[in-house]
């Protein structure tokens, strides 16, 4: 178990925190204090939050999981004083936020936390840029400034060319990084976020997570993120607090919460402390990068896999419809002798999973191929891979670039050389033509 650490600087604590909403809050929390449960008090009032103690460090990310109306986002609007605690102290920095001034609290608010929500929250009629810029605006941050600075987070989040457009002109995963970059943008120490990722597709939500870990890794953020997804939790946490029905029954390092479980609930959540049946493949699955077009043809499929050293590539159709897998070798004899029919090639039977098959599924596929596996959606679409090395990483709860690991990609078995020679004699455009006239698309 991880107890609290005395040499780091804790950004937030709360001790003993209660928030009962209903008629007679104080009434239900002493006698909650007495040792009633909640469903004794319930005549008084709603106990959201029981008795909640934790410490969250500077630097970490600490993942507040457990299933709805357990009291997560209660929980969160106590920690920027959103909501006063009934009964408790919760501290910022050391700084006690409960019952202090509106002024005060909007101090800390400026300084220290910011908010991103689950639904973005975006200012409809204003550009991508003056939404990242809001909280600057608040904090009477020049324009100059506020725009230069904005610019830099919105280039940051991946926005970069959208500084202009209008949140409905842009896709969930698009708002939600605007979301995230007027957060950043106010530049506070921490950041609360509550079911931020929840609303977005599986492979979006997987690039904002690994995103999230990048930019708190540069900028050394404290983040407190809220999520009922066990993947997430286990994928972003430093330590996770496990919450049912307004009460925290474990704080632990996502190992503590899958090994050792406190008690029959949190077991439960993380199903038979097995990872391999916890785990989905798109907590998973990465982006496909070693995959073309059929309409690419042979030439197209040889230089993707070139490009990234791979003997294998994925081919789809129209709507990215996974057709099948092609091989160098294969590809490569199409090349020399003229031909330009890449489905003549494609072997259709790699091994595809669903997005939410277990873990434990997908071994029987990943034995027998050196390619990864495709992960398939109800319309055989193709929305990720999950390489064998991330399979393995997973469930060793390691992080996947470990060299001890099996190779990921099928290592290639034709030489580079031999294939740019290939390419090259047999005519079609140079790479520096067909760069060329990708770049003026
Ligand atoms: N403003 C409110 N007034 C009365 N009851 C409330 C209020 N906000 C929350 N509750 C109750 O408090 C409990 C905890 O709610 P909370 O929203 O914190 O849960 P949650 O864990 O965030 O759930 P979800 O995953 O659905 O967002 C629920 O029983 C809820 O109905
Ligand atoms: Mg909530």
């Amino acid at each position: 178990m991880s107890g609290i650490d005395e040499t780091r600087t804790v950004a937030v604590r709360a001790q003993n925190v209660y928030k009962v909403f209903g008629r007679k809050p104080k009434e239900a929390v002493r006698r909650l204090q007495a040792g009633e449960s909640r469903e004794q008090v319930a005549s008084l009032g709603t106990a959201a939050v029981i008795d909640a103690s934790f410490d969250v460090h500077q630097g970490e990310i600490f993942v507040v999981m457990g299933l709805s109306g357990s009291g997560k986002s209660t929980l969160i609007r106590m920690l920027n004083g959103l909501w006063d605690s009934t009964a408790g102290s919760v501290s910022v920095f050391g700084t006690e936020i409960v019952g202090i001034s509106d002024a005060e609290l909007r101090e800390v608010r400026r300084t220290n936390v910011s908010m991103v929500f689950q639904h973005f929250a975006l200012l409809p009629h204003r550009t991508v840029l003056d939404n990242a810029a809001y909280a600057l605006e608040i904090q009477g941050v020049g324009a100059a400034e506020r725009r230069e600075r904005a610019q830099r987070i919105v280039e940051r989040v991946g926005l970069k060319g959208w500084e202009d457009k209008l949140p409905g002109e842009l896709s969930g995963g698009m708002q939600q990084r605007v979301g995230l970059a007027r957060a950043l943008a106010a530049d506070t120490d921490i950041l609360l976020m509550d079911e931020a990722f929840s609303a977005l597709d599986p492979l979006i939500r997987r690039e904002m997570q690994e995103q999230l870990i990048e930019l708190q890794q540069e900028l050394g953020k404290t983040i407190i993120f809220i999520t009922h997804d066990l993947n997430e939790a286990m994928f972003l946490g430093d330590r996770i607090a496990v919450m049912r029905d307004g009460r925290i029954v474990q704080v632990g390092t996502p190992d503590d919460i899958l090994t050792d479980p406190a008690n029959d609930y949190v077991a439960q959540f993380v199903q038979d402390v097995d990872r391999a049946r916890v785990l989905t493949a798109s907590g998973v699955m990465e982006p496909v990068r070693s995959v073309v077009q059929v309409s690419a043809g042979p030439r197209g499929a040889l230089r993707v896999m070139r490009d990234l050293q791979t003997s294998a590539v994925f081919v789809v159709g129209h709507g990215r419809k996974l057709v099948g897998v092609a091989f160098d070798r294969d590809v490569l004899q199409q090349v020399r002798s003229g031909e330009n029919d890449l489905m003549k090639v494609v072997r259709n039977d790699p091994a595809t999973v669903t997005a939410d098959q277990h873990l434990s599924e997908l071994f029987e596929y990943s034995a027998d191929s050196s390619l990864p596996i495709a992960v398939v959606d109800d319309n055989a679409r193709l929305i990720g891979v999950v390489p064998r090395v991330t399979l393995l990483a997973a469930l060793a709860n390691q992080p996947s670039n470990t060299s001890e690991l099996p190779v990921v990609e099928p290592p290639v078995t034709v030489p580079v050389d031999l294939i740019t020679q290939t390419l090259r004699d047999t005519g079609g455009p140079t790479d520096d033509e067909l760069a060329a006239s990708e770049g003026s698309k």
